[in-house]
């Protein structure tokens, strides 16, 4: 068995925060981050949750594939700034949506989540124990975000983004490519345990830009070649490379080395930030709706994140 993508949905925030807010928050220009990093907005949560987003993200999923959430049989939420430990996200959907037969579940794996929760779904589906499921990237970054460190608070962005998927004989999905490099998980961390009591303990992200772009600019290539080996395409068969969305300067420096022209890296980054889990599937849903995605068009999904952890796939529309 394989799985198709029937459905997708997103949800942003109203709150929209620009560059010139920024600049009345840290010391930065507009110039400087739409320079370094191509962004000019984010949307910012002021009372949506981690939980609230993903259910409207998941709403309109499975709105677009035309289903109720009685039917659903899986939910996976992919996050790495949920507001509760326990219950899991996931279980906060199901409620929310009322999907009793689902079986819920969280993944972390930061920004390479969706992509995670994906291959999960699709090993679940295709072994057959289940025959649908929702995937749902949800992130509210900012407030594990230092609003005065400059360095990282320019990225961020809050959203979410799902699909919903069904098993099906033929294939859609024609390779997956995930990897994990544990050894370097402090340049990207955050240590938010105050709930264990642990006194003046740093609880917001922090990160070595400079290593995150090398990570990214050299394994984000690689993978996206091995998965598309995989898969007995080249970059020449690929139609759209709808990537993990940090910056655009890493997008740009990715389709260089792969030769691919720009044009096949659609981005929203320049008006939403950095959405870590999210990114991939709000891009994904804008494109779907906007009516780019042909049936049969060849598409490469692939992201990097904290962990540091990676990952590519490719889909056939
Ligand atoms: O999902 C994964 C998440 N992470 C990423 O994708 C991050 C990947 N890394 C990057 O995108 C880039 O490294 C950044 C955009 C974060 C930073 O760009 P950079 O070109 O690597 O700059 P830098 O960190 O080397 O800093 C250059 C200068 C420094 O000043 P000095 O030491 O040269 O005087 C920084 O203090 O820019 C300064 N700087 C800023 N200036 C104005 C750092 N942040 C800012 C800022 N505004 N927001």
């Amino acid at each position: 068995m394989n799985m198709k993508i029937k459905g997708t949905g997103s949800a942003l925030p109203p709150k929209v925060l620009t560059n010139k807010d920024l600049e009345a928050m840290v010391e930065t220009s507009d110039e400087w981050i739409r320079e370094r990093t191509g962004i000019e907005s984010r949307h910012i949560s002021e009372k949506d949750t981690v939980a609230s987003l993903a259910t409207k993200a998941c709403q309109k999923a499975l709105e677009n594939a035309n289903q109720t959430a009685e039917s659903v049989e899986l939910i996976i939420v992919a996050t790495c700034s949920p507001e509760m430990l326990l219950p899991c996200c996931a279980c906060q959907v199901q409620k929310n949506l009322d999907a009793r037969k689902a079986v819920c579940f969280d993944v972390n794996a930061a920004c390479s989540g969706f992509l995670f929760g994906l291959q999960t779904a699709f090993a679940y589906l295709s072994a057959g124990f289940y025959r649908n499921a929702l995937i749902v990237g949800s992130e509210v970054l900012s407030k594990i975000v230092d609003w005065e460190d400059r360095g990282t608070c320019i990225l961020f962005g809050d959203g979410a983004g799902a699909v919903y998927v069904e098993a099906c004989e033929e294939t859609h999905f024609l390779s997956f490519v995930q990897g994990s490099d544990g050894s370097k998980g402090e340049v990207l961390s955050c240590n938010d345990r105050s709930l264990f009591g642990a006194q003046n303990l740093d609880r917001f992200v922090r990160m070595d830009g400079r290593e995150v772009y090398k990570f990214a600019t050299r394994q984000v290539p690689l993978c996206m070649e091995e998965a598309l080996k995989k898969a007995n395409l080249s970059v020449a068969d690929v139609d759209f490379f709808v990537l993990h969305q940090a910056n655009l300067r890493i997008l740009e420096a990715i389709s260089k080395r792969i030769g691919a022209e720009m044009k096949l890296f659609p981005y929203n980054v320049n008006r939403v930030g950095n959405m870590s889990s999210a990114a991939i599937p709000v891009l994904l849903d804008e494109l779907n709706q906007k009516g780019v995605l042909l049936e049969g068009m060849k598409l490469v999904l692939s992201g990097f994140g904290a962990g540091l952890t990676y990952g590519a796939c490719v889909v056939c529309w």
